[in-house]
């Protein structure tokens, strides 16, 4: 889909790198040329992945150890990643979350979830923003949400909230940043099933997947994980950098399913919709009986 040196000479934080989208974002972007960096909290699953993507890839990345809800461990870690040549992309991937009833959330679960992806998506982005302004680099930002930002989610309050709050950042500083030359733009992915969320998320510790899970996205199938990593690499890469403060979903179309009231009648078939037009032609005929003009 892309020329091979697409991301040639740049070099891009992925946080969460080291598994799901995370490590497939990482993976397309080296495949591509970049020079990627990726953290997280666990050391052993960061360089396992690092090996395994240097291997595939031939290119080059580092791993840096961090639980992003700690300012001065993400400024340390910044610092570092600086010491071996500025970024010019992040990738704001890391996040935490789990389904429960929201009264039976104590202060330290909310906190759990929002230090994830509020607080620590903010002591990322700022750290490096304040590096980039110094500079005077360019740099995009990404950051991956989902559409709970538009439509709230129920048992995951602290996720929705938190992300709608990225998705707030994401439009504020592409305006604020943008003159500075720094982008910010978000995906908002629908299903692209991953151990770390749907261990979590899976209704009732239901076990397999199954083709019901899809029975209300338009297209029918969960997301497969290279179109996210292109659609990715197609927002860090220069050459469509007029797209600035987009929060854009990538889910098959699922979250406007509810559009309209219709939705639901994809499982209509011929003989349905012969009966519906019958109905509409046969009370249009007994309006026309009764038109005085
Ligand atoms: C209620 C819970 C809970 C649960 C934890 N807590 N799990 N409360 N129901 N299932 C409470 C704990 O009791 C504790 O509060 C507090 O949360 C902190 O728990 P810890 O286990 O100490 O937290 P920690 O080790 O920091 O782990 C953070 C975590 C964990 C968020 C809870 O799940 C995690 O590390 N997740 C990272 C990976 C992840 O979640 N990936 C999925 C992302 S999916 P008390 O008061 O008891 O001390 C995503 C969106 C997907 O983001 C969208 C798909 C469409």
């Amino acid at each position: 889909m892309f020329r091979s040196d697409l991301l040639k000479g740049k070099k891009i934080l992925v946080t969460g790198g080291g598994t799901g989208l995370g490590k497939t974002m990482a993976t397309r972007f080296m495949e591509l040329g970049a020079e990627v960096a990726i953290c997280g909290r666990r050391k052993a699953v960061l360089d396992e992945t690092a090996a395994e993507l240097a291997e595939a890839t031939g290119g080059r990345i580092s791993t840096h150890a961090v639980d992003i809800r700690v300012p001065q461990a993400v400024e340390e870690m910044i610092a570092e990643i600086w010491a071996s040549g500025p970024l010019d992309g992040l990738v704001n991937n890391a996040a935490g979350n789990f389904l429960s009833r929201t009264e039976d959330l104590s202060a330290r679960a909310f906190d759990a979830i929002a230090g994830i992806v509020l607080h620590g998506t903010f002591y990322v982005t700022s750290a490096c923003g304040r590096r980039w302004l110094a500079e005077g680099r360019k740099a995009s930002v990404l950051s991956i949400l989902t559409t709970w930002v538009w439509t709230g989610s129920p048992y995951t309050v602290p996720s929705a909230m938190s992300k709608a709050g990225v998705a707030a950042m994401t439009q504020s500083l592409a305006v604020e940043w943008g003159p500075r030359g720094i982008r910010c733009n978000a995906i908002a992915p629908g299903p692209f099933p991953t151990e770390g969320a749907w261990e979590r998320l899976r209704i009732g510790g239901r076990k397999a997947e199954s083709k019901d899970d899809y029975a209300t996205n338009p297209m029918r199938r969960a997301g497969e994980q290279r179109e996210l990593g292109n659609f990715a690499a197609f927002l860090m890469a220069d050459e469509c950098a007029y797209i600035n403060g987009e929060v854009i979903a990538m889910d098959g179309g699922a979250w406007l399913n509810n559009a309209g009231n219709y939705a639901r009648l994809w499982s209509l078939g011929d003989d349905d919709w012969k009966r519906m037009r019958e109905q509409v032609q046969s009370q249009n005929v007994k309006d026309k009986s009764q038109r005085s003009v």
